[in-house]
């Protein structure tokens, strides 16, 4: 694949960097927040590396406007966050914390300030754990609560903000969270994992359905992650079908269709009811996709969907993850994302990067080539999707800084920013400097 030139992306694509606000903002009880569901994950044994926590973070809740001189420095035009909903519905819902809300209007402010376009996600994962406590994402009723969570985000920071993202990677969320356990709220059961699915599009659709009444002049999308198994010689592919039904697709049929994958539809059923599919296939604004490598499956009779996921093999490129580096699987995935939909929405790709081991240099610098080069790539494969006739839009680095990885804690480091948690000093990466300049260039082609 040839490296990526900034004429393929022309001066009206817009170029980002995104964060979540579990992993930057720390702060955790500040100004009223209530405690999450990350929170109670991280206080149990074994669940995190290190048994690290998202308590201090990147301090972000305190530094945020040092954190937005570097995204003005960097030149990108547009910075997609996540709120917090403990921060504004300490317990998920009742009386509203305007302190939490007043933090998301100064960082909003202090973005648009400086010339960057904030684009707001309700939800990266950070449920507030009084809504555990009655069935979370299991229970129905929490697609109502975040209805309201939604609204009252809306009506006070919907004056500055004209993009809205309604989920981030619901298959993590319910998968990983519901089935695998290696996510809070960490539960192990089919039924949850399946429940959480269809709850988690019905709270999409039903948000999206209320900030249409709004009447708001805004964007409104919602975020799904990717990785199609790889169409490569020696693949299973049966199960590959079957692993993107089960988990790939489940998010963006009923969006779009209105129906969930043949394979599921038998699966789900019983947590469907009439009317549903209305609320949940929503003409949407936006499509955001993130890709980051393409999963490897097996069939497998003993497993609980028929599959399982594999490693890739010992001789293919990998991250510091273990994830496999294979960008021509960016462009397949994108690709048959416009294959499968008659009607699709302008793409942009909401995160891609990658984590690999950074050394700070006796002089202080970072020179982190592998990680311009997997941008570089990748940017390739966006490029090729859109000479392909994929309608994509923007490109959102993850991440602008070195954060907490979930269960991976602080080890992993994503960022074009290096973070020193000790002193929680920011020094800008090589590949920090690589984005600015190709931006820059892009803009002016
Ligand atoms: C994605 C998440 C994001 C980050 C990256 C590495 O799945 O949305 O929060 O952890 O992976």
């Amino acid at each position: 694949m040839r490296e990526p030139v900034p004429q393929d992306f022309g001066s009206d694509f817009l170029w980002g960097t995104s964060t979540a606000a579990y992993q930057i903002e720390g702060a955790i009880n500040e100004d009223g927040r209530g405690p999450s569901i990350w929170d109670v994950f991280c206080e149990q044994p074994g669940k995190i590396l290190n048994g690290h926590t998202g308590a201090v973070a990147c301090d972000h809740y305190h530094r945020y406007r040092e954190d937005i001189a570097l995204m003005k420095e960097l030149g990108q035009d547009v910075y997609r966050f996540s709120v917090a909903w403990p921060r504004i519905f300490p317990t998920g819902k009742g009386k509203l914390n305007s302190a939490g809300i007043d933090f998301y209007q100064r960082l909003v402010d202090e973005t648009l300030a400086n010339g960057i376009e904030p684009w707001l996600c309700f939800y990266h994962w950070d449920l507030p754990q009084a809504l555990q406590e009655l069935g979370g994402w299991t229970n129905r009723d929490t697609t109502g609560w975040y209805t309201d969570y939604v609204i009252a985000v809306a009506e006070k920071l919907g004056d500055r903000v004209g993009h809205f993202v309604m989920l981030n990677e619901p298959m993590v969320s319910s998968y990983l969270g519901h089935f695998l356990g290696l996510h809070a709220p960490g539960m192990k059961s089919k039924e949850a994992f399946l429940s959480a699915v269809h709850h988690l599009n019905l709270a999409a659709g039903q948000g999206l359905t209320a900030l249409r009444t709004q009447g708001g002049d805004w964007q409104l999308g919602t975020i799904v992650n990717m990785g199609l198994a790889p169409q490569i010689e020696g693949a299973d592919l049966e199960a590959a079908k079957l692993h993107d039904e089960i988990l790939f697709w489940p998010f963006l049929d009923p969006l779009l269709l209105g129906h969930y994958p043949e394979s599921v539809d038998p699966l789900i059923a019983s947590y469907v009811r009439a009317g549903d599919f209305q609320l949940i296939q929503h003409p949407v604004d936006f499509l955001g996709v993130n890709y980051y490598f393409p999963e490897r499956v097996v069939a497998d009779s003993q497993a609980a969907f028929g599959f399982r996921e594999v490693p890739p093999p010992d001789k293919v490129p990998k991250t510091a993850m273990g994830w496999e580096i294979r960008p021509a699987s960016f462009t397949d995935t994108l690709m048959a994302i416009k294959d499968r939909y008659l009607k699709l929405p302008p793409l942009y790709i909401s995160e891609n990067g990658a984590a690999f081991v950074d050394t700070v240099e006796s002089d202080g610098s970072i020179n982190d080539h592998e990680r311009t080069e997997y941008i570089q790539k990748h940017l390739s494969a966006v490029a090729e999707a859109r000479n392909a006739g994929v309608d994509i839009r923007g490109y959102f680095v993850w991440s602008l800084l070195d954060n907490f990885e979930w269960a991976y804690g602080y080890d992993p480091r994503f960022g074009l920013v290096h973070v020193d948690y000790a002193t929680q000093q920011r020094t800008p990466k090589a590949s920090f400097r690589w984005y600015q300049q190709f931006v820059r260039a892009a803009k002016e082609s």
